[in-house]
């Protein structure tokens, strides 16, 4: 009588770790699927060069059930293709804020009432000035303006802009507000540098949603 794994030739030890990463990944997509499932969550992308990395939140996300619909920054688009995110997402991508849909009301008030949670991932700098002072130039401004959704930033960017004084401060100012940060991670940057401001893994993106209406 031989161990798990041995007749396939495979390590124990290895076959053992395949066993207990199998167990808690079918257990964390189990629970996400369980808080996720029919929520409605708009997902801003902004101009980072993590941008790419949206479209597996949307892919996580999609797949635990949640309705997510992206809006892009005018900069996101120099990072990632709109066709992936709704491709993804099944979802129309908003942008344009001049380009509204038909209907009694604006699109962007639309998708602001609409949604569960308001999660930006890529966050840059400049989206975290913008949310912090109101300013609403797009459509991802207005909607974080217009919407009664709670919201949740996770920022990436090289990490002097990170510990810039502005952005400590817009940061600070936001989470008096009660809005809710994931931590970007350390790590070696796109742009050459090692330090803070790393995109925080999908994986953990994903986690703190879920958790987020865990605790709804
Ligand atoms: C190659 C490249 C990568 C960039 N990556 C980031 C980034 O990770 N984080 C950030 O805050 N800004 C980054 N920027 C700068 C932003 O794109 C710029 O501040 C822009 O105005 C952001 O606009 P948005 O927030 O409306 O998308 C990058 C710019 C370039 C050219």
């Amino acid at each position: 009588m031989g161990f798990a794994g041995e007749s396939s030739g495979k390590p124990v030890l290895t076959s053992s770790l395949f066993v207990i990463r199998s167990f808690t990944s079918f257990y964390f997509v189990t629970a996400e699927k369980s808080f996720l499932k029919d929520r409605t969550i708009l997902l801003g992308v902004t101009g980072s060069i993590a941008a790419y990395k949206a479209a597996d939140i949307i892919g996580r996300l999609s797949e635990a059930g949640a309705s997510v619909y992206p809006i892009m920054s005018a900069g996101a688009h120099n990072f990632i293709g709109a066709l992936t995110l709704q491709t993804l997402s099944k979802n129309p991508v908003a942008s344009d804020i001049w380009e509204e849909g038909a209907g009694s009301q604006p699109g962007h008030i639309e998708l602001a009432d609409s949604a569960d949670l308001l999660l930006v991932a890529p966050a840059t700098a400049h989206c975290l000035a913008q949310f912090a002072h109101g300013l609403a130039p797009d459509l991802l401004t207005s909607v974080h303006l217009a919407t009664p959704a709670p919201v949740m930033l996770a920022p990436a960017m090289n990490g002097k802009m990170l510990m810039h004084p502005a952005t400590q401060a817009n940061i600070r100012c936001l989470r008096e507000r009660g809005y809710h940060f994931i931590e970007p991670d350390s790590g070696m940057l796109a742009c050459g540098y090692e330090g803070p401001g790393k995109l925080a893994s999908v994986e953990s993106i994903v986690a703190a949603v879920s958790a987020f209406f865990e605790m709804k």
